[in-house]
C-alpha cells in the first residue's frame, strides 16, 4: 500500500503532550498526489515472527524500543476484528492477533527526513497497511488518525486526501480528540497544483521533535503564535480554500511559513531550516507576484530547505520555466492535490 505526503499551510510546531504526541495548535495541509512523493509499504504478519521488524528504504531499523512504532502497531491491533475465510469460517479470532509479529518494509520515493514530510507518508502508510491486515474498524471517525499521530504528528493528516485539518483537541488524558478531519475532498479544487523544489536531499540536522521541544521551552514567539494567531489563520484558510480564493489561501500559507521559521530563529539556540537558496526562492516568488499584480504563487517550507510552491494550473508553465532558469541545478517535482490516500494495488 502507499500513502502520500502532505504539506502544511498552517503549520504544526510544538507538542502539548510528548507522551500522547498532541500539538499546541491545530494545523491544516494539502495532501499531495502520489505521482512523485509517497511511501510504499508492505506489512507481513505471522505467529512465527518472534519480534516486530522494520526495513526503511532497504535498511533494517531497530524498532524494539521505538515508542512511535509500538504505539502504531498496538493501537491498530486494539481495533482488530476476526479474519474469516471465503466460506465464513474464522481463520484468526480477534483475540489471537496480539500473538502475531509484524514485519514492515517501507520505501520513500523522495528524500527522507529532508523536510518533505517523509515521516507523514511513512506512518500513514504503516497505519493504513496494519489496519487492512488486522481488519481494524474505527469506533469513531478519525480514530485511525489518532494512531498515526502517535507515529508522527503530521502523519494523521496523510490518511485523507484533499484539504485536511488536524484539530488539536482538548482531551489531555487520552488524546482521543486530537485527530485529522477532511475539510474539502480532492475534487474540490482541481486547479490547485504544487511545484516541489528539492534544494537539498540531505537529512536535516535538527529533527522536528528535537526542534519543537527547544522551541516550546525557549521561544516566546511560539506561545504567542499558538494562542493568538493560528485559530484565525485556520478559519481564514478554510474559507479561502472553500471559495477557491487563491490570493487569500496563498497569503496565509506564506505568512504562516514565515512565522514558523521566525519561531525557529526565536528558539535558543536558533534553528535554521532554510538556506540561502530557500531565501532566494522566497524573493523570486514575491517578485513574480508583484509582476503579476496579484498573489499567483505561494511558497511554504517545512523543517528543511526544500520549497513547495502552490499555484493555479494556468501559472504552471510560467513558474516552472522561471524556476528552471534561476535554479537549474535543483530537482523539480510536480504535484496535484492528492486524489486518494492509499492505493491498495501498489505493492513492490
Ligand atoms: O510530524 P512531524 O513531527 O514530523 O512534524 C512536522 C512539522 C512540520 O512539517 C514543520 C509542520 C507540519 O505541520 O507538517
Amino acid at each position: 500500500m502507499s500513502a502520500p505526503t502532505n504539506i502544511a499551510c498552517v503549520k504544526y510546531w510544538g507538542k502539548r503532550s510528548i507522551a500522547l504526541n498532541t500539538p499546541i495548535n491545530s494545523s491544516v495541509s494539502v495532501t499531495l498526489d502520489q505521482a512523485d512523493l509517497k511511501a510504499v509499504t508492505t506489512v507481513t504478519v505471522s505467529k512465527t515472527f518472534k519480534k516486530d521488524r522494520l526495513w526503511l528504504n532497504g535498511v533494517e531499523e531497530d524498532v524494539t524500543k521505538s515508542k512511535r512504532f509500538i504505539a502504531c502497531v498496538t493501537g491498530v491491533k486494539n481495533l482488530a476484528t476476526e479474519k474469516l475465510d471465503s466460506s465464513g469460517e474464522v481463520l484468526v479470532d480477534k483475540s489471537e492477533w496480539k500473538d502475531y509479529g509484524v514485519h514492515v518494509s517501507s520505501m520513500n520515493t523522495f528524500p527522507t527526513a529532508a523536510g518533505l514530510a517523509s515521516s507523514a507518508a511513512g506512518y500513514a502508510a504503516l497505519v493504513a497497511c496494519l489496519a487492512e491486515v488486522f481488519g481494524a474498524i474505527e469506533t469513531y471517525p478519525g480514530e485511525l488518525s489518532t494512531i498515526a499521530r502517535q507515529g508522527s504528528g503530521s502523519a494523521c493528516r496523510s490518511l485523507y486526501g484533499g484539504f485536511v485539518a488536524w484539530r488539536m483537541g482538548s482531551d489531555n488524558d487520552t488524546g482521543a480528540d486530537s485527530l485529522a478531519e477532511q475539510v474539502f475532498d480532492e475534487n474540490h479544487w482541481p486547479k490547485l497544483k504544487a511545484i516541489i523544489l528539492v534544494v537539498s536531499d540531505e537529512k536535516k540536522d535538527t529533527s522536528s521533535t528535537e526542534g519543537m521541544s527547544t522551541s516550546v521551552s525557549t521561544s516566546k514567539l511560539l506561545g504567542y503564535r499558538a494562542k493568538e494567531v493560528v485559530e484565525g489563520r485556520m478559519r481564514g484558510i478554510e474559507k479561502a480554500y472553500g471559495e477557491k480564493d487563491f490570493e487569500s489561501f496563498g497569503m496565509i500559507t506564506m505568512q504562516d511559513s514565515n512565522q514558523f521559521h521566525a519561531t525557529c530563529l526565536d528558539t535558543y539556540p536558533p534553528i535554521f531550516y532554510m538556506n540561502d537558496i530557500s531565501k532566494s526562492i522566497i524573493k523570486l516568488i514575491h517578485t513574480y507576484n508583484k509582476w503579476k499584480g496579484k498573489i499567483a504563487a505561494a511558497y511554504t517550507f517545512d523543517a528543511g530547505p526544500n520549497a513547495v510552491i502552490y499555484h493555479l494550473e494556468e501559472e504552471g508553465e510560467e513558474l516552472l520555466a522561471l524556476m528552471l532558469m534561476y535554479f537549474p541545478d535543483d530537482k523539480f517535482l510536480g504535484s496535484l492535490v492528492g486524489s486518494e490516500y492509499v492505493n491498495n494495488e501498489e505493492e513492490w
